[in-house]
């Protein structure tokens, strides 16, 4: 039986501290498709953005805001007027809004950044929370840096907070630096301390510098906190957030020492994990606990023996759970579009009729190049369809001369805007002659800053999957492009990214707001 006090409330920021990940960020139209997975999923808050960022951001928080079915949707701000005013703005229309503000609490912060008195911050608490509640209900305050903050400062500052209208304190270890210890002590001795504590909701928002976010994340639990602020894949900023699927299934898979309950729909994480990987182009470590390719995955014998016995000797919960599925129809050439629909739906993927389409023939000519198509052929493929819908460039053809004789030579023919162009160029192997003729066709300055290669399945028939990394005026880009041929999928790679590059530029050049920090 569970009370309202085990209720652990999720609240999603992918879409804020995941985005802000270097190289990750997502279009207008991917933020949609990922706010309506967690809305689906059952998250309870979904932090949509950052409205004073951008255009794009408050645009985006905006449409996320009116098409939230369940879910609270949260715009965040800095402790600053016109950063509040603009994300009431962005929220009005949720039918649950609201407004996330933060400002620094620890010496740190105060001298070297805000360069602010202790007394000086007490007073902005007080005018930014006052704020945001006249304009909403739901008032999140953050303390930013607060594990890095002395206690009765941080004491202080809740009181304040909550003495102004906060409905939710979140007391986050910006830096990743608390252990499990200390942060639940932190909790503790907030909550037993400050007055009005037993009134609003504790919150837990834990970065993973030093792999501790989600281990600190359930500590706050055992300290009172009941809302965890968490992402898909554990994406974030450095080295990222707390991984929401790992955080859910702790808490549903140890309900013996956690005895907490979330209204996440578990058998939606492994979906949620691969359609961020694809809008984002990050990929999933193999080992990632919960959502990795191995992570029910058997290979030593005597593991295998124990689990034909019985599965629980090797496993703490089951495939199905997380919304792996057993069963692996394989495909060939001779799979019909009924067979290959339905392996998409188990794969958590739900094409509109002309994306299926493309996507079919797309398998078809792979059908006809590989042997057995794989369960991650496929999605390589899916991703791949999902990347390209809205691009401005498109790959037409490529053909490369290779081998020990140099210089190496690419042929590319490119749609760019409708228009075809064909170039042709040399480089110091045929991934520099590919990558001249992407430069010669569509001049860019962004600077390459990763390239890496690795098959997607096992043999000399395997996909390539390449990703790509480029920077132009410190902001980055990833993305994956994926072929049986590298250079084909290197080519790809490098477009998709260049697509989203110009996409990012656009918002940017229509940015009218000041910038946020
Ligand atoms: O890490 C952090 O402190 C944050 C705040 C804005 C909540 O992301
Ligand atoms: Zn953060």
């Amino acid at each position: 039986m569970s009370s309202s006090n085990d209720r652990v409330v999720i609240f999603d920021t992918t879409l804020r501290d995941g985005e802000q990940c270097p190289g990750a960020s997502m279009t207008f139209e991917e933020k949609l498709e990922v706010a309506e997975l967690l809305d689906e999923m059952g998250v309870d808050i979904i932090e949509a953005g950052f409205p004073i960022a951008s255009n794009g951001d408050f645009e985006s928080v905006a449409e996320v805001a009116r098409r939230a079915k369940n879910a609270v949707v949260a715009g965040l701000a800095r402790a600053i007027p016109a950063d509040i005013a603009r994300a009431g703005e962005a929220v009005k229309h949720a039918q649950r809004p609201r407004i996330h503000t933060f400002v620094s609490t620890s010496p740190i912060h105060l001298e070297h950044q805000m360069r602010k008195t202790q007394e000086q911050v007490l007073e902005i608490i007080t005018a930014t929370v006052t704020q945001a509640r006249n304009l909403v209900d739901n008032v999140e305050w953050s303390a930013m840096d607060a594990t890095r903050t002395p206690i009765e400062y941080l004491v202080r500052c809740v009181d304040t907070a909550i003495k102004a209208g906060a409905t939710t304190i979140n007391l986050p270890d910006t830096v990743g630096y608390a252990t499990p210890a200390e942060y639940e002590a932190m909790f503790r001795a907030v909550r037993e301390r400050v007055p009005g504590a037993d009134k609003v909701i504790f919150s837990a928002h834990c970065h993973d510098d030093l792999g501790l976010a989600v281990a600190n994340s359930l500590a706050a639990l055992a300290g009172g906190a009941r809302q965890i602020e968490c992402t898909i894949n554990g994406l974030g900023e450095r080295a990222g957030n707390a991984a929401l699927e790992e955080v859910v299934m702790a808490i549903k898979t140890r309900g013996d020492v956690l005895p907490y309950k979330t209204g996440i729909e578990s058998t939606m994480l492994v979906r949620a994990s691969k359609i961020i990987s694809a809008v984002t182009s990050f990929p999933v470590q193999y080992n990632k606990a919960i959502v990795g390719r191995n992570a029910f995955a058997h290979e030593s014998g005597i593991h295998q023996d124990g689990m034909l016995k019985n599965n629980t000797t090797y496993e703490i919960m089951t495939p199905e759970s997380v919304g792996v599925s057993k069963t692996s129809l394989v495909m060939g050439k001779h799979s019909g579009r009924a067979a290959f629909r339905d392996k998409l739906k188990a794969l958590g993927y739900e094409l509109g009729e002309n994306a299926l389409n493309d996507a079919f023939t797309r398998f078809k000519d792979l059908a006809d190049r590989k042997k057995v198509v794989y369960d991650e052929d496929i999605e390589a493929l899916v991703d791949q369809e999902i990347a390209v819908a809205h691009d401005r460039i498109k790959l037409v053809s490529l053909s490369v001369i290779a081998g020990t004789r140099g210089p190496q030579r690419a042929t590319m023919k490119l749609e760019v805007d409708g228009h075809v162009v064909t170039e042709e160029s040399e480089g110091n192997g045929p991934v520099d002659a590919t990558f001249n003729c992407i430069k010669a066709i569509v001049p860019h300055p962004a600077k390459l800053a990763l390239y890496q290669v690795h098959a997607v399945t096992e043999g000399t028939d395997a996909q390539a999957e390449v990703s790509v990394r480029l920077e132009e005026d410190g902001k980055a880009v990833t993305a994956r492009g994926s072929d049986p041929d590298t250079l084909v999928a290197s080519a790809q790679a490098y477009i998709t990214a260049l697509n989203k590059l110009l996409v990012k530029r656009q918002s940017m050049n229509a940015q009218s707001q000041p910038a946020a920090e």
